[in-house]
Formats: structure tokens, C-alpha cells, sequence
């Protein structure tokens, strides 16, 4: 029987392999709002395959030697479930902040903890380079994590807007590059098991601050490129400790990830038109909302609920464009109904989604979804100004940015380049909003001060309430 050849370490490897083709596999189903719940289920069933084949053979067969990873693994996933249950939507970038840090911290003591326990093993260069590398991506993971956490939580200790101070960035710079130095000298003195000891709590030390000075210079409202960043970090240090370990799922997986973070990050920044760059240094955010607006200026249009709705009444393609406002407002289940009753006039109702929009990745999506809207009216950029151009009114509901025309004409403006919702394409626009007040960028927006645009004043929930009522009674 070709069974009886297999060795324990090739069945283990031949689980790793269906493992990582699960998790390859789940990804691909996760680009989808459709397939996502499902491509979440693949992976994450994957994992669970390798994780009890990796504990089946670390035992030798003998389950009894692994009682105390169980209870480990109880508490760990207890503790897991209570909180994804109990977290609300909106607060899921802070959860997952959190679950990135927990990666970053295992993966540290998973690479310190090893070098102590067998520190003679640790012979070759490549392992003890992994070991230092772990340490290093693994800390600055776990506290920017933490902070991040704070400051989209809105804690005392991580202020939302930028910390900075003179000669950060050179601080921070030197604070890597001197890792770095001291992980290779690690691995280049192999035999020196107690200074490289003292080397890899050097560089712990020093990781777990510059995590702290890397994140805290950056605004609150950056936090999601930021998470999504560190989220590729998580993956980079745990792909490390897989070296430390000679584990291939680990690597495997923390590659996945480390490259889907960084993937994430780089979409992210491009929908912003910012560098990474001037992300992570550029001091943004934190105090637009609320200040005098700098950018276009002009005389607006006022409309009331009842104006508007007559508008709206008459027409017969309509756009809603979420923003952020309608996520602060909590208007979803009103933008909803509003739509609904559009379609029972018979009026074709779709919604254009800004990758952007909001305040993280997806944010729009998750919104709507949860207000039940059907995944198929929901249009990528693209979509929404192909069929802008041919759209009677386009309702924009707390967005701001995301439909300043200054990024496609105006190239003084901090927006030029950005790719926006070509709103005032649109044969009539309508922004509800509470005021002329900018939105995350500061600037104020072109589009105000159009012949096309009206602004319906007041909060998005009570304003969309407000419509859906008036249609109701025509
Ligand atoms: P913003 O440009 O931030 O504008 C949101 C608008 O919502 C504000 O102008 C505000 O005007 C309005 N608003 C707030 N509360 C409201 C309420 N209760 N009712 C009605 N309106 C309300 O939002 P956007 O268009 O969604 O653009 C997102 C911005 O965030 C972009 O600049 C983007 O680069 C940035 N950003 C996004 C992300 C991700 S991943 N989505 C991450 C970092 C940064 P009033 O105060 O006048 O009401």
C-alpha cells in the first residue's frame, strides 16, 4: 500500500499543503461580498486542519502530553467567541487592531521563547536571523497595535490626533536600522548563546517603543491603512517564527497574510491618492471636521424635504452615495427603506460605493449590508460613473471627499488625482449633510457651489426618515 511509505512528516507536510490550498482558496472567495462568509468558513477550516495535524504529531500520537495547549487553545478561543459576539460593527477595525497585535506578540515569544528553551539548536545563521526578525516585526506589531486600538477606541492614552516631536523620524529610523544590525550580528555569532540572549532582549525592548513611536505620530481617522499595514506585519512576523520552527504552514500562512496586508494598504492609498509614505509620516488627520474649510468657494443652493422629494419623485434612475456621515448618523436602515420606496414607484435605485468612503475598508459594505441592502445594487467605482452620466439624481448621504470634482480639475487641491464618484455628472445632485463643514481632508468641496447641486441640511438619518415619510404621502 502506497499509504504504508508515507513517514509521519509527509503526512503532515501533505496536510499543510491542503491547508494552504484551503487558504488560498478562501482568499480568492474573500474578494467577493457574495463568497466572503464562505471564504472565511474555507480558511479558517483550513487552519483548524493544520493546527490539530501540527499537535497530532508534535505529541508523537499521544493526545494526553497536549492537555495543557487545550485548555490553552479553550480559554484562547473562548475568550475570542465572547468578543466577536459582543463587538458591535462599527467597532471591528479596533477588534481586529487587537487580533493583530496578539499575532505580533506570539510570534515574539513564540521566537524568544524557543531560543531559551534550546539555545544550542539554534546553531545555524538563517534560524537565529528568523529568531531576531520574529522579534523585531513581532513587537513593533504588538504595541503600534495597541495604540491604534486606543486611538480608534478614542482613549485617553492614544490622543487621535498626531503625536509628533523634532527628530522622530531620524529616532525612528536609527531604531530599525540598529535592529537590524543586531539581528544579522546575532546570526553571525552563532555560538554566543548568552550575548545573543542579550541581543534578542535588545531588540524586543527597542521593537515594543518603536511600535509606540511609529503609530502614535500618525492622525485617528489613518488608523485603517495603519491596521491593515500592521496586519501585514502580523503575517511577516509569524512567517518568521515558521522559519524558527521549521513549520511550512506557518510560513505559508504568515506570507498570505504579509502580502494581502500589504495589498490591502497599497488599494487603500491609491483610493486616497497618498503615499504609504505620507501615511505613516505625514501627520494627516485629526483635526478637519468642524474647522474653516479651505478650497472652493461659492454660493449654495438650500433645498427642504419637501423640494427634494418632488425632485426625487420625478425621477427615474437614482444614486444614494454613502459616506462617512451616514455611518456617524446611523442612517442605513433609513437609506434602506428610502429605497425601497423609490423602487415601489417603479424608480431604479443603486448605490455607489467609494472604496474609501468612510473611515475603513469595506465600511460602506458592511453598513449596507447589515441594513440588508441586496449585494447586487451595490456599484464598484467604476460601475457608479459609468452609470452616473445617466442618473436623474444622485443622493449623496454624508459623503464629502469622495465626490469632490477638485480631484479631477483642480490640481492645487490635496484631493488632485484621487479617483472620486463623478456625482456632478448627474443630472440633479442632492448632499445631505449638517453643514458646510469639510469632511476628513479639510477642504471644502467644489461640488456645493455647482448649477446641478442642492444641499439638504440636517442629520442623514432624520433628513432620509424625512424623504422616505414625504414620498410615502404624495
Ligand atoms: P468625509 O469626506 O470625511 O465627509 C463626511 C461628511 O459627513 C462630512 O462632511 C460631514 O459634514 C458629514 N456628516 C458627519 N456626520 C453627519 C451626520 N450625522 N449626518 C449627516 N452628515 C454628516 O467622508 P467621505 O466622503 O466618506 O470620505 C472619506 C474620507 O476619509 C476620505 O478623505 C478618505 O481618504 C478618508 N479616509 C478613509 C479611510 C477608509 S479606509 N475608508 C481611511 C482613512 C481616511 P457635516 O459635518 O457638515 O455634517
Amino acid at each position: 500500500m502506497w499509504t504504508q511509505a508515507l513517514t509521519k512528516p509527509d503526512i503532515l507536510n501533505l496536510v499543510y499543503l491542503l491547508a494552504a490550498v484551503l487558504f488560498i482558496f478562501g482568499l480568492k472567495q474573500l474578494s467577493a461580498v457574495k463568497t466572503a462568509r464562505r471564504g472565511n468558513f474555507i480558511s479558517s477550516a483550513g487552519m483548524l486542519m493544520a493546527t490539530v495535524a501540527t499537535f497530532f504529531f508534535i505529541s508523537g500520537g499521544q493526545w494526553i502530553s497536549l492537555i495543557w495547549v487545550f485548555i490553552a487553545v479553550l480559554i484562547g478561543a473562548g475568550i475570542g467567541l465572547y468578543l466577536a459576539l459582543k463587538i458591535e460593527m462599527t467597532g471591528m477595525p479596533q477588534m481586529v487592531a487587537l487580533l493583530n497585535g496578539f499575532g505580533g506578540i506570539a510570534s515574539l515569544l513564540v521566537a524568544c521563547g524557543d531560543f531559551a528553551r534550546t539555545p544550542a539548536e539554534h546553531g545555524s545563521w538563517d534560524s537565529l536571523l528568523a529568531t531576531g526578525l520574529a522579534t523585531l516585526i513581532g513587537g513593533v506589531t504588538f504595541t503600534g497595535s495597541l495604540i491604534a486600538y486606543g486611538k480608534l477606541q478614542g482613549v485617553k492614552w492614544a490622543p487621535d490626533k498626531p503625536v509628533q516631536f523634532g527628530g522622530q523620524k531620524a529616532l525612528i529610523f536609527a531604531m530599525l536600522v540598529g535592529s537590524l544590525i543586531v539581528s544579522a550580528l546575532i546570526a553571525a555569532r552563532p555560538e554566543d548563546a548568552i550575548s545573543n540572549g542579550f541581543f534578542l532582549v535588545l531588540i524586543a525592548l527597542v521593537a515594543l517603543t518603536l511600535g509606540v513611536l511609529l503609530v502614535i505620530g500618525i492622525g485617528g481617522a489613518d488608523m485603517p491603512v495603519v491596521v491593515s499595514l500592521l496586519n501585514s506585519y502580523s503575517g511577516l512576523a509569524a512567517a518568521m517564527a515558521g522559519f524558527v520552527l521549521n513549520n511550512s504552514a506557518l510560513i505559508i500562512t504568515g506570507s498570505l497574510v504579509g502580502a494581502s496586508g500589504l495589498i490591502l494598504t497599497t488599494i487603500m492609498c491609491k483610493a486616497m491618492n497618498r503615499s504609504l509614505m505620507n501615511v505613516l509620516f505625514g501627520g494627516v488627520g485629526g483635526a478637519a471636521a468642524g474647522h474653516a474649510a479651505a478650497g472652493a468657494q461659492g454660493t449654495h443652493r438650500e433645498f427642504s424635504i419637501e423640494d427634494a422629494t418632488i425632485v426625487l419623485d420625478a425621477a427615474q434612475r437614482v444614486m444614494i452615495v454613502p459616506g462617512y456621515g451616514m455611518a456617524v448618523a446611523q442612517a442605513q436602515h433609513a437609506v434602506k427603506e428610502l429605497a425601497q420606496e423609490l423602487d415601489r414607484r417603479g424608480i431604479t435605485v443603486n448605490y455607489a460605493i467609494h472604496p474609501v468612503a468612510g473611515r475603513m475598508p469595506g465600511h460602506m459594505n458592511v453598513l449596507l449590508a447589515e441594513a440588508g441592502v441586496p449585494y447586487d445594487q451595490l456599484l464598484d467605482l467604476d460601475q457608479s460613473n459609468a452609470e452616473l452620466e445617466h442618473t436623474d439624481v444622485a443622493l449623496v448621504i454624508g459623503a464629502n471627499d469622495v465626490t469632490n470634482p477638485a480631484a479631477r480639475t483642480d490640481a492645487s487641491s490635496p484631493l488632485y488625482g484621487m479617483p472620486i464618484l463623478n456625482v456632478d455628472m448627474a443630472r440633479n445632485v442632492f448632499v445631505i449633510k449638517r453643514s458646510m463643514n469639510p469632511g476628513f481632508a479639510g477642504i471644502q468641496n467644489e461640488l456645493y457651489f455647482k448649477e446641478n447641486c442642492g444641499m439638504v441640511f440636517g442629520d442623514a438619518k432624520k433628513v432620509v426618515s424625512g424623504l422616505s415619510a414625504e414620498l410615502a404621502d404624495q
